[in-house]
C-alpha cells in the first residue's frame, strides 16, 4: 500500500471520532471525514452493496481526489470501510476521479476510474490535465492499481475528442461475459458526447462508437454517464455542466439529464426519444445506478449543487451527502423514481389524518420531526373552486422553515429554503411544472436531518435539497390560500 493511501486511512480513523453520529444524516451516506462528491463504484458484490465516492479526507473542500468506501446490506445502514484509492501512481497522480465497479469472471472486483495527471507546465505557467481511464482490482476492501494503467488514453478517442475532458467510466458486464463501458467526453464543438467501449476481459478496451452527442443542446461537457435497459427502453443518464435554463424543465448550472430511447446494435448508437431532468430541486448531481440481486435498477446521487457549496460551513468536519437510493422505472415514456422499499422498514410512529378541511394556517398533533416520511395529498375544498396556493413548511420554528408550495392555477411546485438558516446569497429556490390535475396533488417527503427529498405523484418528478437548519426546528405547518382538503400520513424514520 502506498504511503498516500496509508496516511488517508490513518487520518480518517482518527478524525471521524470527532464527529458525533447526531451531527450526520441518519440514513443518507455522508462523508466519513472531509469532502465527498460523486458516488462511484455503486455495485453489489459478495453479498453487500458497495458505494465508493469522490473523497478528500483532509478538509471539507475539494482536493486531490481519493475514493472513499462504504458497504451496506440494505442501502440505508452504511458501514465505512477504509479509503479504497489514493492518487499515488503516475497516471492518477493528480486525482482518482469518478468511475464504477464490476465483478470479474474470477470473482475479484474491478474498479474503473479516471486518472488525472497534469501535463508539464507551459512557459506561461498553465498546463492541461490529462484524463485517462485506469483500473484497480481488489477483494472488496483492498485494491491494487493495475500495472497496465492507463487502459484508455487519447489514442482511444474519436477524431476531435478532448483528452482533457475524458472521464467517469461506467462499466458493466454483458450476458455473454464481455464488458462495456461509457465515458464522458468533449468533442470539437465544445459540448459533450458519450463514448462507448468494449472489452473481452475488463482489461483490454476498444473504442466502439460515439453513443450519444450533445450538439450543444443540454449544457456543455457531459459528465458521469450511465447507460442501462429499463422496462423495455434504453436509458442514458448524464450530468451536463454549464446548462442554460429551459422553461421549468432544466435550470442553470450543473444539471442532470435523462434520455430515454433505443439502442441500435448495428451502429452502437443511442436513438433518443425523450429527454427530461432527473431532479427538479436544488441539490442533485452525478447519479449512478446498480442492479439489485432481485432485479431493481437503483440510483443514488450526490445531494449537492456545485454552485451552492457554501450552504454548509467549511469548518464542518464532513461535507457532502448522498440522496436516498431510488428505485427507477419508466412509465408512459418518463423516468419515475421512488425511495428504495428498504426504507419502509425504518418506519414507526404512524400518524394519519384524512379529509382535513382548512383555510389559513394549521398544525397537526404528531406531525413533526426531522427524520420523517410524510405523504400529503391536497385537493380543492369546494367543488369547482380551486384554491390559490397550498404550502407545507417543515424544519420549522418561529425563526426557520423550508417550504414546498403549490400554485394549482400555474401548476407550479416550488421548494424554498430561504429561511432554513443559510446566511449565504446562493440559490435557495427552485420551481417545476407538475401535471394539471384540478388542484389535486400528492407528494411524499423524506426528511433526514439535513435534507428533504420530495417525490411528486408516485415519483414522476423529484425535488431534492439540503437544509442545514438547527435540528430543534422540527415543526410542520400547513398553509392554504383558499379552501383545501388534505390527507396527511406521517412516519418517523428510525435506525436501530
Ligand atoms: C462531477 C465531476 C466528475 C469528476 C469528479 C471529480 O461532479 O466533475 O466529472 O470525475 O467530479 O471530483
Amino acid at each position: 500500500m502506498s504511503n498516500i493511501l496509508r496516511e488517508a486511512r490513518r487520518h480518517e480513523e482518527i478524525a471521524e471520532q470527532l464527529i458525533p453520529s447526531q451531527a450526520r444524516p441518519l440514513f443518507h451516506l455522508s462523508s466519513r471525514v472531509g469532502w465527498m462528491n460523486d458516488p462511484n463504484g455503486f455495485s453489489y458484490y459478495q453479498g453487500k452493496y458497495h458505494l465508493f465516492h469522490q473523497y478528500y479526507p483532509y478538509e471539507s473542500k475539494w482536493g486531490p481526489m481519493h475514493w472513499a468506501h462504504a458497504v451496506s446490506q440494505d442501502l440505508l445502514h452504511w458501514e465505512y470501510l477504509p479509503a479504497a484509492l489514493a492518487p499515488d501512481t503516475l497516471p492518477d497522480k493528480d486525482g482518482c476521479f469518478s468511475g464504477s465497479a464490476v465483478e470479474l469472471a474470477d470473482g475479484r472486483q474491478l474498479l474503473m476510474y479516471t486518472g488525472v495527471s497534469s501535463a508539464a507546465k507551459r512557459p506561461d505557467g498553465t498546463s492541461d490535465d490529462r484524463q485517462t481511464q485506469c483500473l484497480a482490482v481488489g477483494d472488496g476492501v483492498n485494491y491494487e492499481k493495475y500495472p497496465g494503467n492507463p487502459v484508455l488514453t487519447a489514442d482511444d478517442l474519436p477524431e476531435g475528442g478532448s483528452k482533457v475532458d475524458f472521464r467517469d467510466p461506467k462499466v458493466w458486464r454483458e450476458a455473454d461475459g464481455t464488458y462495456r463501458c461509457v465515458v464522458g467526453n468533449r468533442p470539437a464543438d465544445g459540448s459533450g458526447q458519450i463514448l462507448y467501449y468494449s472489452s473481452p476481459d475488463g482489461f483490454q478496451w476498444t473504442f466502439e462508437s460515439v453513443l450519444a452527442e450533445n450538439r450543444n443542446r443540454f449544457g456543455l461537457m457531459w459528465e458521469c454517464p450511465d447507460f442501462f435497459q429499463l422496462d423495455g427502453n434504453y436509458v442514458l443518464l448524464t450530468s451536463p455542466q454549464d446548462m442554460l435554463p429551459s422553461g421549468f424543465e432544466y435550470h442553470n448550472g450543473n444539471g442532470t439529464l435523462c434520455l430515454i430511447g433505443s439502442f441500435d446494435q448495428e451502429s452502437k448508437t443511442f436513438r433518443e426519444e425523450h429527454d427530461q431532468a432527473v431532479d427538479y430541486g436544488i441539490d442533485f448531481y452525478a447519479p449512478q445506478t446498480l442492479l439489485t440481486p432481485d432485479g431493481r435498477r437503483v440510483m443514488i446521487a450526490w445531494m449537492q449543487n456545485w454552485d451552492t457549496l457554501s450552504i454548509a460551513s467549511l469548518k464542518a468536519p464532513w461535507f457532502g451527502q448522498m440522496t436516498v437510493p431510488r428505485e427507477l422505472s419508466v412509465k408512459n415514456g418518463r423516468l419515475y423514481q421512488w425511495p428504495v422499499r428498504e426504507l419502509d422498514v425504518l418506519r414507526s410512529g404512524h400518524v394519519s389524518y384524512e379529509n382535513v378541511d382548512f383555510e389559513g394556517e394549521l398544525t397537526l398533533e404528531g406531525v413533526k420531526g426531522r427524520t420523517v416520511d410524510v405523504t400529503i395529498t391536497v385537493r380543492p375544498g369546494e367543488e369547482g373552486q380551486v384554491y390559490q396556493k397550498f404550502a407545507v413548511w417543515f424544519g420549522q420554528d418561529d425563526t426557520y422553515h423550508t417550504g414546498i408550495s403549490f400554485r394549482p392555477y400555474e401548476s407550479i411546485l416550488k421548494i424554498d429554503r430561504k429561511f432554513s438558516g443559510s446566511r449565504r446569497a446562493i440559490i435557495h429556490q427552485r420551481r417545476c411544472k407538475v401535471p394539471q390535475n384540478g388542484g389535486r396533488l400528492t407528494f411524499r417527503m423524506i426528511l433526514d436531518r439535513f435534507s428533504v427529498e420530495v417525490f411528486v405523484n408516485q415519483g414522476e418528478q423529484v425535488l431534492s435539497a439540503t437544509m442545514y437548519t438547527d435540528q430543534s426546528a422540527d415543526g410542520f405547518k400547513f398553509l392554504a390560500d383558499g379552501k383545501v382538503i388534505m390527507d396527511v400520513e406521517k412516519y418517523d424514520l428510525d435506525m436501530e
